[in-house]
C-alpha cells in the first residue's frame, strides 16, 4: 500500500522540526501555523542548516505524535515542539511519565480525543455505490470527524473493504482507495453525494452481518452519536429489530470506546458449545481489543485434541496473519526443525499463541511486528484458557516472554525460569517456559544461535518427556 501527499501531515511536519533542530532554534524562537490557515507551516528561522547532532526519540513518544499531528487544534505543533525538545535535546527521556506536566497533559488529552475520534470514524462511516460511467463500480462515502482522522484510519478501510474501490470525503480530506493503494487529498465541505441513493438495501444487510453492538442500544446511541452523523446513517430504520436481537455486550464495546480493551470474554461461544472447532469459529469475530483492526485475521491455535505436549507463542507473525495458521513464518520453521531434533512429531501437538491478531505497524510496503501490550495480552487470554480447557495439555510450553507471562504472571523471566516443569493449578499442567524461536534468529552469529537452539531442544525434550 503506497500513501501519497497527505495534507498536513506529520512527516511534513517532522521535516520542518528537523530543519530546526539540526540548527538548535529553540521552541520559544518558533509560530507554527497549519498550511490552510493562511501562510504555510513554515517558521521564520527555518532555512538549511546548521549541524547539531540529530536527536533520537522514543518510539512510543512517535506513535503518540502521529497520533497527535491530527488533531485539529493548532496548537498541537508548538507541543510536539516542546516535547521533542525536552525530550530530545535537554534529555529528560521520563517526560512522558509525569502526567501533569503543562505539556504532557495537552498532548495526552489531544492523543486520547483523537483517538476516540477514530474509533467513531470506523463505526460510522457509510459507503454509498455511485454509478461511475467511464470506470465502473464506486463506493463514496461523507464523514464529518472532529480531527484529521483519516490517516489514521485509512488503512483499516483499505483492509475491510480491500476489494472495493472507495472514497471517503471529509471536510478537510478526502481518502481514496483504488483497490491498491491509498492516496490523501482535499476535503469537501459538504457531502458531496446528497440526493444519490441505491446502496441503503445493501448497507443495511452489511450491517446487519457486522452488527457492532455498541450501536444499539438507544440511549447510548444518541450520546454516542452526535446529531450531525445521523443523516450518514441510513441503519437507523433496523435498530427496533437488532435490539431485540442485541446480545449483552454494548457495556464492553463502550469501553472499547473508551480506549479500554472489553476482552474476549464476551465474544466466546455459551458454555456447552466451545469445542475446538466453535471457538475456533467465535474467535474470527472478536473484537475483544483494537487487534482486530490491525491484524487481517484471527489466528487461532491448531492440533489435536487430546494433544499431550501444548506449544504456546507469543502472537502471529506476518506469514500467520497471511496464512491464519499458527507458527508457519520463519519463526515457525525453526521450531519445526527443533521440534525434528527433540523427536517430536508436530501433528501430535497442539499449537497456539497468547494473542490471536498480529499487532504490526506498516513501514512503508512491509508491516512491522510490534509487541503486544499487556492489556491486548490479557483481552485475548479467554482464548488460550478455552483451549487449554479443551485439550488438558499434561505440559505447556510457553515459547518466550510474553506466553511466559500470560501463563506464569508479570514476574515470569525467560532467563531465569527457563527448562523449569512449574506446576499450575490454574491450567491443570506444567508449565514450561523456554526461549522464543524468533529470539533465536535474531540473534548475531552463528555459533550463538547453534548453542541457543541445542538449548532450546534440550528443553523441547524436557516437555516432551514429561508429558509422555
Ligand atoms: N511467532 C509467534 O509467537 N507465533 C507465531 O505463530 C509465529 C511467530
Ligand atoms: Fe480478540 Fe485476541 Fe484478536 Fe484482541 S487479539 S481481537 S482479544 S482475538
Amino acid at each position: 500500500m503506497s500513501v501519497v501527499g497527505v495534507a498536513h501531515d506529520f512527516d511534513a511536519w517532522c521535516d520542518h522540526a528537523r530543519r530546526l533542530l539540526r540548527r538548535r532554534v529553540p521552541p520559544d524562537a518558533v509560530a507554527w501555523r497549519d498550511a490552510d490557515a493562511g501562510g504555510s507551516l513554515f517558521a521564520p528561522g527555518m532555512e538549511e542548516g546548521g549541524n547539531a547532532p540529530a536527536i533520537r526519540l522514543p518510539a512510543t513518544f512517535l506513535e503518540r505524535a502521529r497520533t497527535v499531528a491530527c488533531h485539529r487544534d493548532e496548537s498541537r505543533w508548538a507541543v510536539l515542539y516542546r516535547l521533542v525538545w525536552r525530550i530530545g535535546v535537554e534529555g529528560d527521556r521520563g517526560l512522558l511519565d509525569d502526567a501533569a506536566d503543562p505539556d504532557v497533559r495537552p498532548f495526552e488529552v489531544m492523543h486520547k480525543q483523537v483517538r476516540f475520534d477514530a474509533h467513531k470514524a470506523k463505526a460510522f462511516v457509510r459507503f454509498r455505490k455511485v454509478q461511475d460511467d467511464a470506470d465502473g463500480e464506486r463506493y463514496l462515502a461523507w464523514h464529518r470527524p472532529e480531527h484529521r482522522v483519516l490517516p489514521l484510519v485509512g488503512p483499516f478501510f483499505a483492509r475491510r473493504f480491500g476489494v472495493m474501490r472507495w472514497t471517503i470525503f471529509t471536510p478537510h480530506q478526502s481518502a481514496d482507495w483504488d483497490g491498491r493503494s491509498l492516496t490523501y487529498g482535499p476535503g469537501v465541505d459538504r457531502d458531496p453525494m446528497e440526493a444519490r441513493d441505491g446502496m441503503e438495501e445493501l448497507w443495511k444487510t452489511y450491517y446487519r452481518n457486522i452488527f457492532n453492538p455498541a450501536r444499539i442500544k438507544t440511549g447510548a446511541m444518541l450520546k454516542e452519536m452526535p446529531r450531525r452523523y445521523w443523516s450518514t446513517m441510513p441503519e437507523t430504520g433496523i435498530i427496533d429489530e437488532l435490539l431485540r436481537d442485541a446480545p449483552d455486550r454494548v457495556k464492553l464495546m463502550m469501553a472499547r470506546q473508551q480506549d479500554e480493551n472489553p476482552g474476549a470474554e464476551a465474544f466466546l461461544p455459551p458454555a456447552g458449545h466451545r469445542s475446538l472447532p466453535q471457538l475456533r469459529s467465535a474467535a474470527k469475530q472478536c473484537e475483544g481489543c483494537e487487534l482486530c483492526d490491525v491484524g487481517t485475521r484471527t489466528v487461532f491455535g491448531e492440533g489435536p485434541r487430546d494433544a499431550r505436549l501444548m506449544l504456546v507463542g507469543e502472537q502471529p507473525g506476518n506469514e500467520e496473519d497471511l496464512a491464519g495458521r499458527p507458527f508457519v513464518g520463519p519463526a515457525g520453521r525453526l521450531l519445526d526443525e527443533a521440534l525434528h531434533a527433540a523427536g517430536i512429531d508436530r501433528s501430535t501437538v497442539y499449537v497456539t499463541n497468547a494473542v490471536k491478531h498480529f499487532r504490526n505497524e506498516p513501514r512503508g510496503k512491509r508491516r512491522i511486528h510490534m509487541k503486544p501490550t499487556v492489556s491486548q495480552v490479557r483481552a485475548c487470554l479467554p482464548w488460550l484458557r478455552s483451549e487449554i480447557e479443551q485439550v488438558r495439555p499434561a505440559i505447556i510450553v510457553a515459547l518466550g516472554a510474553t506466553a511466559g507471562q500470560a501463563l506464569l504472571g508479570r514476574t515470569y523471566r525467560v532467563t531465569q525460569q527457563r527448562g523449569q516443569l512449574i506446576d499450575s493449578e490454574q491450567w491443570g499442567a506444567a508449565v514450561l517456559g523456554t526461549i522464543h524461536p524468533s529470539a533465536i534468529l535474531r540473534m548475531p552469529d552463528q555459533p550463538t544461535r547453534d548453542q541457543a537452539f541445542e538449548q532450546f531442544v534440550a528443553d523441547l525434550r524436557t516437555a516432551s518427556a514429561a508429558a509422555a
